[in-house]
């Protein structure tokens, strides 16, 4: 009797948090191709409710989820969503081996600005699109002009567009885990870092270091963050912080907002001392060539960077500081840092919450929405027929309450 293995004939599930989706599978070549598309769409409409850049990034997760590379438009044709758009773009990578659509936007300077603009920290889709059509093309256009008022994190994304853009390691991730966990036992111990994020799905790169801060007794964490804060800053250990107060209300889980938590929070920009940086970082990038891509940047297969070694040189080399004695080559690294904060009756969703992937979470959503009637964020889950709330000491637990096979972070990766 063959051991219970998903049967290639068996459809595939309709949410993706029924399935078991990985970073390595066997389609890259599609995906890729799709992710750019997604992220194109992106900047074309302003980020939010974007149904086409949505379209993109189901169809590349049901291409994530096959069990074998995929051959031919006919079996693409019976993957739960993949629309007529993406349908062309797996034709053409079938037929010809690359998207002339991806191509086209590639060798266009347009997606190239964007991504460009895009990566500076503060910059969204809206302001980098403002300034493409305004003529800016480098960030020197924008440095240099006058009369733009920049906000203050767009200026220190502008001074640190260097270190923000380059990815941060596993090492160094782990570094920053360290650095926040000491400070934290000092003055709360027995309380919880923990790494989530892209990093705890299996990533060895990422945009920014996530970690969970809570406390087995309830309260206790209460405070916590800005004491943390006090002491890195008194370390001189940040170039950024901006702290939100914890805006948790229990009465609008009813209502229909529940994709933004409300956890106090830190968005920063941490100052990773170079010398505990060790020489084995920067891993080069994998050594696959997706189909419709010209020059892959980095080994995130999530995120294409075609622009990047232009951007880089664009952004005018040389790692040095603008406070200060100019010429000074400043002695850290910058490097993204989110701190949360969860009570512990609210780890359990919180940790599912800021482990993601974000689509992840977006199809866990509407399956508790749509397939189970309830209500399910970052804080609790809700019985929207019982009117009760199903408490979680463990990620299990919620996978639990929602009657579905849990998944292990590794397997989150739509
Ligand atoms: N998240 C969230 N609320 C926010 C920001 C992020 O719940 N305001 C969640 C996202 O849904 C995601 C997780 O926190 O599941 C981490 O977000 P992010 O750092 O943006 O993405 P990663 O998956 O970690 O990818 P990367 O490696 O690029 O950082
Ligand atoms: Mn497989
Ligand atoms: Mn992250
Ligand atoms: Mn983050």
């Amino acid at each position: 009797v063959p051991v219970a293995t998903e049967s290639i004939a068996e459809p595939m599930p309709k949410y993706e948090c029924q399935r078991i989706t990985r970073l390595k599978h066997h389609n890259h070549r599609f995906t890729t191709a799709l992710a750019l598309l997604e992220e194109h769409a992106g900047y074309l409409q302003s980020g939010k409710q974007d149904s086409r850049a949505l379209a993109f990034r189901k169809a590349a997760c049901s291409l994530k989820a096959l069990h074998h590379p995929l051959t031919n438009i006919e079996e693409a044709r019976k993957l739960p969503h993949i629309g007529r758009h993406s349908l062309e773009v797996i034709q053409d990578i079938l037929e010809d081996g690359f998207s002339r659509e991806v191509q086209d936007i590639c060798d266009g300077d347009f997606y190239e600005t964007m991504q460009l603009f895009t990566g500076i920290f503060g910059v969204g889709a809206t302001t980098a699109r403002k300034w493409y059509e305004t003529g800016f093309r480098t960030l020197d256009d924008i440095r240099n002009d006058s009369t733009l008022s920049l906000k203050r994190d767009q200026k220190i994304g502008l001074d640190l567009y260097q270190d923000l853009n380059t990815p941060v390691s596993l090492a160094e991730a782990d570094i920053i885990q360290d650095l926040v966990n000491s400070e934290v036992q000092k003055l709360q111990p027995g309380a919880t870092v923990v790494l989530t994020g892209g990093f705890r799905r299996g990533k060895t790169e990422g945009h920014d270091v996530d970690l969970l801060i809570s406390h087995p007794t309830e309260g206790k964490e209460t405070g916590l963050l800005s004491a943390v804060l006090a002491r890195l800053r008194g370390k001189d250990l940040l170039a950024y912080e901006t702290m939100s107060a914890n805006t948790y209300d229990p009465s609008s889980v009813s209502k229909k907002e529940y994709t933004l938590d409300h956890f106090e929070r830190c968005f920063s920009i941490f100052k990773l001392d170079k010398s505990l940086i060790s020489s084995t970082q920067n891993a080069k990038p994998t050594s696959e060539s997706p189909a419709g891509v010209v020059q892959q940047g980095t080994s995130n297969p999530d995120r294409p960077h075609q622009g990047e070694e232009v951007s880089l040189e664009r952004a005018g080399g040389t790692a040095s500081f603008s406070e200060g004695d100019k010429t000074a080559e400043k002695t850290w690294v910058g490097r993204r840092v989110d701190l949360i904060i969860a009570p512990a009756s609210q780890y359990a969703y919180a940790l599912v919450g800021w482990t993601g992937s974000k689509h992840f979470n977006r199809s866990l959503r509407l399956y508790a929405d749509h397939e189970r009637n309830m209500k399910l964020t970052s804080h609790v889950l809700y019985d929207t027929v019982k009117h009760q709330y199903l408490p979680a000491s463990s990620e299990e637990d919620v996978f639990h309450h929602l009657q579905l096979p849990y998944r292990e972070p590794a397997e989150r990766n739509c």
